[in-house]
């Protein structure tokens, strides 16, 4: 049977995290999530799983998610749930509590409209 390199026989995760990495030229009118330093922000969450045990727990770089004005713009499937991170601070509350216990992190939720 196959397994991955966490050992594990059954392919999937219990949530999968997406943090925009999308750079974009200087200047460019949307912006983009890679600078408000999302690439840190991503390291810092992967770091903050591995911590906690979070081992079913995936977090990965994405492309563009398209909220780019909204960014750093972050989405957690299965729920669906999309949050606005500002920093480092933003990004460890949705690891402790989002992906540690499912409290979704009110405050942080994205303005989709
Ligand atoms: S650049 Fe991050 S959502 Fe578009």
């Amino acid at each position: 049977m196959a397994t991955d390199s966490k050992e594990t026989s059954e392919p999937g995760y219990s949530r999968h995290v997406f943090v925009c990495g999308n750079e974009r030229p200087p200047g460019s009118q949307r912006g983009c999530c890679r600078e408000k330093n999302s690439l840190e922000i991503l390291r810092s969450m992967k770091n903050a799983a591995r911590a906690l045990g979070l081992a079913d727990v995936r977090v990965q770089k994405s492309g563009c998610l398209d909220y780019c004005e909204n960014g750093i713009s972050c989405v957690i499937y299965p729920e669906g749930i999309w949050y606005s991170l500002s920093g480092e601070e933003d990004a460890l509350k949705v690891v402790s509590s989002h992906l540690a216990n499912g409290q979704v992190v009110e405050e942080l939720l994205m303005d989709l409209k």
